[in-house]
Order: C-alpha cells, then structure tokens, then sequence
C-alpha cells in the first residue's frame, strides 16, 4: 500500500501543470496565449535546479500567417533584460510545422534550462516566439526561481 501510493506521488509530480503567465504584447494580441505548461514545476512560482531542464508547451492562437518563427527568452532581473541562451531558437523545429496559419492553434514545446554559472536568484522570464513580419506570435512572462 505504501509502495502503490510513493508510485501516485511520483506520477503526480511528473505531469506538467498549467502555470500562471502574464501576456507581454499591449496590441493586437490579446488572449494569444491559451495556456503555457511547464513540467516539473510542482509548486508555483517554478523552482528551476541547475542540473533539470524543464519542458515548456505554450498553447496559442498564430495572429497571422507566418513562415519562418524565432524564439527569444529573456531573463527580467531587477528590471534588466538579459538574454537567455536557447539551444535551438527555431520555432518551427519545436513541434510546429511551418508556415503557421493566422487563426489557427499551434502548441509550441522546447525545452528551459538553467544557464551555467546562473546566480540563485528570483527572476521573472519572458518567453516570446517572432514571426516572419516581426509580429509576435506569441509572448508571455512568468516568475521563477534559481536555486
Ligand atoms: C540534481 O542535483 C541534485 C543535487 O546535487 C541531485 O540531488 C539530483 O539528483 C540531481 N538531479 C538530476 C536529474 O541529475
Ligand atoms: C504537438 O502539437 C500537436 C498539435 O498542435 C499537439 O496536439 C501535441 O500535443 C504537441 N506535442 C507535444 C509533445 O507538445
């Protein structure tokens, strides 16, 4: 019995959880974002550990047709942007077939992980994927922790 319930236990923490996000684009975006998951983030605001690379689904409504998409992430600390190094900043290699089509819903997965050398520190990130145009196909940000 004690088994069964540390196997739900590990189950349970390995689903990703929809988190708590706040849109970034002031026009003619709003409500791109559905819904951003982040897995393992158990508790909110996510605890990052340097050695764990999280994965990330945003779920969003493409606000035009685009053909080429370029993910960039931001690290907001202290009111100062710092560039976020991503392995693959490709959209359109992160389970998206491109061209996007305006209108549709695409669910866009890759991968956070902590820089090498990152400070322990709270932080807010933001995550943004460009399109062809320089539209923001989607942008949103949420809270973090290195630790
Ligand atoms: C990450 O590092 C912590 C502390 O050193 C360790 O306990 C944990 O097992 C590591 N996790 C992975 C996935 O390597
Ligand atoms: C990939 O995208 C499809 C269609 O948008 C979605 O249903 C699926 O869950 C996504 N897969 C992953 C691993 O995120």
């Amino acid at each position: 019995m004690e088994r069964l319930l540390v196997f739900a236990c590990v189950v349970v923490t390995a689903v990703a959880v929809p988190i708590t996000f706040k849109e970034c684009i002031s026009t003619g975006g709003e409500g791109q974002v559905k819904s951003v998951d982040i897995s393992p983030c158990p508790v909110q605001p996510c605890v990052f550990t340097k050695n764990v690379t999280a994965t990330v689904k945003v779920t969003f409504t493409a606000p035009q047709d685009s053909g080429s998409l370029k993910a960039q992430i931001y690290g907001i600390i202290e009111g100062i942007k710092v560039g976020w190094a991503m392995p693959d900043p490709d959209g359109c290699h992160s389970n998206i077939t491109c061209p996007v089509t305006g209108g549709n819903v695409y669910t866009y997965t890759s991968t956070l992980g902590v820089p090498k050398g990152a400070p322990k520190l709270r932080l807010v990130v933001e995550w943004s994927l460009t399109g062809s145009k320089g539209e923001k196909q989607f942008c949103f940000d949420f809270p973090m922790e290195i630790s």
